[in-house]
């Protein structure tokens, strides 16, 4: 049952072999980590450390060259902490557990089901919690998968893991099933939490019929078993109120596998709780996100590093003073919810919405609502969700009193100038900063931000300065510096303390993916800009990872959806640039012989991507390819770049270079049907 860490701990135990110049290069960067060790160590001795790391031990041990040896970065190794005492029961202990931790906010306004819950209120229920999930047998170390919505269990269950040194893998609720089994048998997870449904918008969605069937595809397709599920029942459902026909339907419950969440709670021995010590290298976390190939990757955070990074970045990004009312609209199912909701502003101390519902219902207006409601000042929120606010109408904002802001940022994907310009006069009235935030599953926390603090002129759509501690080089093809005024690889090249430690189960696959290209640099993946005042501008992905509303989907896993669908031959999928989404799909489908393009294969491709993957892998534009199929170079290698091109319009009919074409007449054919 135990969560698939070989790979983390082998690579990393690993012995320095002490006569290679690998370690003489060590000594030396260890050398340069002297400051570095001195600061983040001075931020880690603020956390509470039931077993503090070694006296004679650096903060960090770490190497970024793989063809020195394995990569890895621990930070305060043999230090034994744990994040869900730090984030709770330390507040509670300094006399503050009368403070407001969590305001729920239901998807129906009116509903009775918003709630707060204080700082003792939340240590109570994250208690049960985790005596609920050691009743289930989950132990330290053991992967605990949870299919929710966003609401306040999510969080329970996060810290309640994370309480008894277990390892919570967030898959999000609008995932398919078919998605969540994959997710289940990669984590290894012999429990799953899920909830019977969530209203959302104006419809109900049923989530515990999708479980059910990832728990049997999981079983199915890759011999994996769960062997409990907890069900946390929604109020809503119970109420009668708030949602659409399917609600309150009788959830059937599987005898000997599911059980009651509330029933689980209260049968559970209470010393099942109790705070569980963990190393700081220990796995907190492991999120699948997409990469430009294969499978999705999950990305393995340490309970240490991760603690400090999170904290740390929410308290100077955010420029958090206590008594600060705090909103962040991002779902836990991704990482923003993970470092913004769960983990930075508890550890803070912070007092903040969670919001259960999306920013257009009932109307465009309740974003504004829910600031003026709980007079919140500091929200952080989505371009995209930003851009589709913008359209409704500036009364929407007008209707409330937003002047409790301060401080406006914004995650996931470049902000446009225009949005961030509404943004800032509109929602802010000129009067409150905005922090574009620039980071990764990957980084944990923020990489890039402007740090509001006086004297900074902000830059629309410009990510700026590098976060406390984090080194960002621009590297040329040759793995050259970029200095000065120019653009590049956007990488890191020192360690800071929330970067991931490894891929689940795949070490090689880390190194490949993020260090092997230039060795000694994590590699982030996107381009970058830096002007002549030294801020850095995101310019896009480098790899074939697209970005629709914010959330990343990889063109393979949506090219393997739409192969999967009969009488599709091949299929190669480009992002475009859209209004709303910033990003949206446009698919290339190549057909099987004798297959006709029309409504019933278009309809066949969106219901294969729903079922492989989710609403969110929603394809915009589809493109029919007829006999003679996709530019393809002599070696088969799809240019992704003539179909982007083709793909926005055709590029004014300059293609560019396309000498290395294997037959130059398709280019035709797909200007011709475009
Ligand atoms: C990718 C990471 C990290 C939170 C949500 C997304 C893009 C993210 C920005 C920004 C320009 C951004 C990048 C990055 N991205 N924030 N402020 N400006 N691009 O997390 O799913 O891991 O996606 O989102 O391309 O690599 P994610």
């Amino acid at each position: 049952m135990a969560f698939a860490s070989p790979p983390l701990s082998a690579a990393l135990r690993r012995p320095p072999s002490v006569l290679s110049s690998a370690a003489c290069r060590r000594r030396a960067a260890a050398a340069a980590d002297a400051p570095a060790n001195a600061f983040w160590s001075a931020i880690a001795r603020k956390f509470h450390w039931e077993t503090p790391w070694p006296a004679d031990a650096p903060a960090v041990a770490w190497n970024f060259d793989p063809t020195a040896g394995p990569v890895y970065a621990h930070w305060w190794k043999g230090g034994r902490t744990n994040i869900c005492y730090n984030a709770l029961d330390v507040h509670v202990a300094a006399g503050r557990g009368a403070d407001v931790a969590l305001l729920f906010e239901p998807n129906e306004p009116a509903d009775g089901r918003a709630r707060s819950l204080t700082y003792a209120e939340l240590l109570e229920e994250v208690t049960a919690a985790a005596a609920a999930l050691t009743a289930a047998g989950v132990r330290r170390g053991d992967g605990v998968v949870t299919y929710m919505p966003m609401g306040v269990e999510l969080p329970v269950v996060m810290l309640a893991a994370a309480r008894i040194g277990a390892v919570h893998s967030v898959v999000f609720g609008g995932f398919s099933a078919a998605a969540l089994a994959a997710r289940l048998a990669a984590s290894g997870a012999e429990v799953l939490v899920t909830t019977d449904g969530v209203g959302r918008g104006g419809k109900w969605v049923g989530l515990k019929a999708a479980a059910d069937e990832a728990i049997a595809l999981a079983a199915a397709d890759y011999g994996h078993t769960v062997v409990t599920q907890l069900v946390v029942r929604n109020r809503s459902a119970a109420d009668g109120r708030g949602g659409g026909a399917e609600e309150g339907a009788a959830v059937p419950m599987v005898a000997g596998r599911d059980v009651w969440w509330d029933d689980a709670l209260a049968a559970a021995p209470r010393a099942g709780g109790e705070v569980v010590w963990v190393d700081a290298e220990d796995p907190l976390f492991c999120l699948f996100t997409s990469g430009s190939t294969g499978a999705p990757k999950g990305v393995v955070h340490t309970v240490g590093g991760y603690m400090v990074g999170a904290a740390t970045t929410f308290k100077y990004s955010f420029n958090y003073m206590p008594g600060d009312v705090y909103f962040c609209t991002a779902d836990a199912g991704w990482i923003t919810g993970h470092t913004y909701v769960t983990y930075g502003p508890l550890l803070n101390g912070a007092t903040q919405v969670v919001f259960e519902g999306v920013p257009t219902y009932p109307d465009a207006g309740r974003l504004w609502e829910i600031v003026a409601k709980y007079r919140v000042n500091i929200l952080y929120t989505a371009p995209t969700a930003l851009r589709s606010l913008k359209r409704a109408g500036d009364a929407f904002v007008a209707a409330h009193d937003t002047s409790s802001l301060k401080v406006l940022g914004t995650v996931g994907e470049p902000i446009n100038p225009e949005a961030w310009d509404w943004y800032y006069s509109v929602v802010g009235a000129s009067a409150a900063t905005v922090v574009d935030s620039y980071w990764q599953t990957e980084t944990g926390a923020h990489v890039l931000a402007p740090i509001p603090v006086a004297g900074l002129d902000l830059k629309p759509g410009c990510a700026q300065l590098p976060h406390l501690g984090i080194v960002p080089v621009l590297l040329d093809d040759a793995g050259g510096l970029v200095e000065g005024e120019g653009e590049g690889y956007l990488a890191i090249s020192r360690p800071w303390p929330s970067a991931l430690r490894t891929l689940l189960g795949d070490h090689e696959r880390m190194e490949a993916t993020y260090f092997a290209r230039f060795p000694g640099f994590y590699l982030t993946g996107d381009g970058a800009r830096r002007d002549a005042d030294g801020h850095l501008w995101l310019t896009g992905r480098i790899d074939d990872v697209l970005n629709v509303s914010g959330h990343r989907l990889g063109t393979a896993e949506v090219e393997a959806a739409i192969v999967g669908v009969p009488g599709v031959a091949e299929a190669a999928v480009v992002g475009v640039p859209h209004p709303v989404t910033g990003e949206a799909l446009y698919a290339y489908v190549v057909l099987m012989p004798g297959v006709e393009g029309n409504d019933a294969l278009r309809a066949a491709i969106t219901a294969g991507l729903r079922a492989r993957i989710g609403p969110i892998a929603r394809v915009e534009t589809l493109h029919w390819v007829g006999g003679r199929g996709l530019p393809k170079t002599r070696s088969g290698k799809i240019l992704r770049r003539l179909l982007r091109l083709i793909a926005m319009g055709g590029g004014g009919g300059d293609l560019g270079d396309t000498s290395t074409l294997a037959d130059p007449s398709v280019l035709d054919e797909l200007l011709q049907t475009s």
